[in-house]
């Protein structure tokens, strides 16, 4: 089964059936104002922060059937004789006769048609407003004129996305609305919705004149609310009720009389839902968007945008299926990614204090680097704000606040407070930024420390290259019987939480990753001593965990507080981890043979045709001592599921030992646009990476579940562009070491880097997985496959051959 189709050209997705598994949604904006439009017209929105400043009320845990947050009514007819309907499906439910979802970069378009009246309605953000646009335009494309009418519709919350749900009383006693009339008939509606700090409004305006309005949604509803979103009782009478409420629960609703629209003949209307100060500050804003052509040249702006942010990289490859994930869909995810971290999605609802993740945002910093390195670095600037000076850092902030905390280890007292992987992350995506934009001065820029919690320190601020230091001497001060890395609360894999003592394999193999990049980047800034110091850490590490984890066929996962391991043999449960195979070959700790071996032993155990577990066999029931991740049936999520921020590792450890076969086929088994056709299985949107996928382990083996919000998407557009194709940014330029299908006969990539533009045509006649024969750039020879760094605004053309 199938809902839609991918629209390349139109760098779209194009939902035809509206009965989507689950909703499908696409982000409109960014953390400063925006949030998600669903396929069915529902919209969440927020000011800079979903937990604390919340606008729209959209309860993702309702029935998909549900209005959640917007909507819009048509009610046309003629003689007297009206009929409400839904345009967007939602709430009205009645049979539509087409209906598209088109999701576009950054927009929303809803093209639907019943009744005789089509309608288009394009949702979006423009760049640097707080404020949503729907721009709606309605025809008849019937044979008889219509008399039309739109309502469109927006229900407030409580700018405490939490409270709104846990206090009932003192929520809506704060809620107010007022209604505006401007000169020309158009009605602003607003909203107050004061916060803690100050206070905002929230507001609703069209650009039309509107003969009437309702801001309670008792009214709307009809008295008592027994009236319902599907048949709203007020859409009965010609007008609305006018109430300006002065407590419950406030919605917006204008309600528009477009006239009689004759055959063949459309009516616009655009509609705002923003928040502003107050609506004076903000009313020839609003004045402004009510022009069309101010619209469309924001829409165009957009369109822009996204343009040049894909146009830095795109490649063309033997698999349109992977084309057109690695043109368009996985470059927007990983942008996505940036903006929300695991903040606010369908599944991660904005509440509470998790904020922006550290480990999470410096993963996802890497994968928009060759697309947007300027985004990357501001973000790397305020993780490494929130680092502390002892070098480990908070696990999440507020990103309004800056307030960090320590996550759900904070649920624990008894557990060690610190994850033990978050800061060396850092160290990988500010080498990966040098590399990638050669701003060495990135380095010596100052960051304070984050040591608000810990009070009797004075602040301390320290260059970015201490922090990263201090990343890895914290690493290197906390290591447990084996020597090995200690856990602290949690390490990569957050619901593992083993009492203090636990050692952690992944983190080991992260901090000789780390150190690795560091000692490249000490010698790129002359420092040959530090370097010499991060390699010989580099190898004591590498020794150690040589001697202690290898477990006979595979490499174990951790070490209990009693030494005794846990991905072993040994174990009945979670006897193989694949982090524990990818690691070590990723962080070179792992022997050419280990490597082999290790590689063998996941794929023989964990891999999938949906794709590679996290580790197997499952845990079953719930063991205190383990956490968070017995807390799952076997197969689901971290318990053995197929975890899918994980499969991309394997992919880079393959082309690590040249396998650009396998690479590959990981690559393939994981790409949702493969999915496309058994939506009814995989349920997501077949345009983005799920964070997981439930194992064979579990009945409903292949189900996918939170969409969007994974580091999946920057580690495979890493993994597959930097180490599959091998067009990958090093200090002195672009190396060129691809690892593909020894079936394909080659590939391209254009590519901006430090000012210029590189047509990389890769020919591969021998039909070898790996090795670069030969390279020319602009017809002259080069050795060592790397193309300098000409950064002379040209374009340079490289051809290069395999064999
Ligand atoms: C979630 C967390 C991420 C963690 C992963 C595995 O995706 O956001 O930080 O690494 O789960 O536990």
């Amino acid at each position: 089964m199938r809902c839609g189709y991918f629209d390349d050209l139109a760098r779209e997705y194009v939902i035809t059936d509206p009965r989507t598994p689950v909703k499908w949604i696409n982000y409109v904006g960014t953390l400063a104002f925006g949030g998600f439009v669903d396929h069915t017209g529902g919209a969440l929105l927020c000011r800079g922060d979903p937990a604390t400043n919340r606008i729209t009320r959209y309860l993702a845990l309702q029935p998909a059937s549900d209005f959640k947050g917007t909507t819009l009514y048509l009610r046309a007819g003629s003689e007297g004789r009206y009929v409400v309907s839904s345009p967007f499906y939602v709430p009205g439910l009645q049979p539509l006769d087409l209906f598209e979802c088109h999701i576009g970069l950054g927009y929303t378009r809803i093209v639907s048609a019943a009744g005789g009246l089509q309608t288009a309605a394009t949702f979006f953000v423009p760049r640097g407003e707080a404020r949503l646009l729907i721009d709606i335009r309605i025809r008849n494309i019937g044979a008889e004129p219509l008399e039309v009418d739109a309502i469109p519709v927006v229900e407030y919350t409580h700018f405490d996305a939490l409270k709104q749900l846990t206090n009932a009383d003192w929520v809506p006693q704060t809620m107010q609305s007022t209604a505006m009339r401007e000169g020309d008939g158009r009605i602003i509606l607003s909203q107050y919705a004061f916060m803690m700090r100050d206070t905002r409004v929230n507001y609703m305006a069209s650009s039309l004149p509107a003969s009437s309005f309702e801001t309670d949604r008792r009214r709307f509803l009809g008295d008592n609310e027994y009236g319902t979103w599907a048949r709203p009782a007020s859409l009965g009478a010609r007008e609305l009720g006018n109430s300006q409420a002065t407590r419950g629960d406030n919605i917006g609703a204008l309600m528009h009389h477009l006239g009689k629209i004759s055959p063949g003949a459309e009516k616009r209307l655009i509609v705002q839902i923003g928040q502003a100060r107050s609506v004076a500050e903000d009313t020839p804003a609003i004045r402004g968007f009510g022009d069309p052509a101010r619209v469309e040249e924001a829409f165009r702006d957009i369109r822009a945008f996204w343009d040049a942010y894909l146009d830095r990289q795109q490649v063309r490859t033997p698999d349109a299926d992977a084309d057109r994930m690695l043109n368009i869909h996985n470059p927007r995810q990983c942008y996505v990614t940036l903006t929300w971290s695991r903040y606010l999605s369908l599944y991660q609802l904005g509440y509470g204090a998790r904020g922006i993740g550290f480990r999470d945002s410096s993963q996802d910093a890497m994968g928009v680097l060759p697309n947007a390195p300027v985004e990357a670095r501001e973000l790397i600037m305020r993780l490494l704000s929130v680092q502390t000076r002892a070098g480990h850092a908070m696990h999440q902030f507020n990103p309004a606040t800056m307030e960090a905390t320590m996550g759900d280890a904070r649920e624990r007292e008894d557990r060690p407070q610190y994850y033990s992987d978050d800061a060396l992350w850092i160290v990988l995506a500010v080498c990966e930024y040098v590399k990638e934009t050669g701003d060495f001065q990135l380095l010596s820029h100052p960051v304070p420390f984050y040591d608000k919690a810990e009070s009797g320190h004075p602040a301390e601020t320290a260059t970015v290259l201490e922090h990263l230091t201090r990343a890895l001497v914290f690493t290197r001060g906390n290591v447990g019987q084996h020597g090995l890395p200690l856990l602290g609360f949690a390490d990569w894999n957050d619901t593992v939480n083993l009492p203090a003592g636990a050692e952690s394999i992944f983190t080991a193999c992260l901090y000789g990753k780390a150190l690795a990049e560091m000692s490249a980047l000490l010698l790129q800034t002359g420092d040959t001593a530090g370097a010499a110091e991060c390699d010989r850490w580099f190898e004591e590490m590498k020794s150690l965990f040589n001697r202690h984890a290898w477990d006979g066929a595979w490499y174990v996962r951790y070490f209990d507080a009693d030494g005794a391991p846990l991905g072993s043999r040994s174990n009945a449960q979670g006897q193989i981890y694949i982090n524990a195979q990818t690691w070590p070959v990723i962080a070179r700790f792992a022997t050419p043979e280990r490597a082999l071996a290790a590689l063998q032993s996941m794929h023989s155990r964990l891999n999938t045709r949906h794709g590679i577990k996290k580790s197997a066999p499952g845990f079953n029931g719930f063991d205190p001592a383990k956490g968070g991740v017995t807390t799952y049936p076997p197969g689901a999520k971290e318990n053995c599921g197929i975890f899918l921020h994980t499969n991309p590792w394997a992919m880079i450890a393959q082309t690590l030992v040249g396998n650009g076969d396998l690479a590959w086929q990981y690559y393939r088994q994981i790409n949702p646009a493969l999915s496309n056709d058994q939506v009814e299985r995989f349920e997501c949107e077949p345009w983005v990476y799920p964070q997981n996928i439930l194992g064979d382990e579990h009945p409903l083996f292949g189900l996918a579940r939170n969409s969007w919000l994974s580091g999946t998407a920057s580690w495979v557009y890493q993994a597959a562009v930097k180490h599959i194709l091998g067009i990958r940014p090093d200090y002195a330029g672009l190396t060129v070491d691809p690892c593909i299908p020894a079936g394909w006969d080659g590939f391209e990539v254009t590519r901006a880097f430090r000012g210029a533009r590189y047509l990389i045509r890769v020919r591969n006649p021998s039909h070898v997985c790996r090795g670069v024969r030969s390279m020319t750039v602009d017809s002259r020879e080069v050795r060592g496959a790397m193309i300098p760094a000409f950064a002379d605004g040209a374009e340079h053309t490289v051809e290069v051959e395999l064999g």
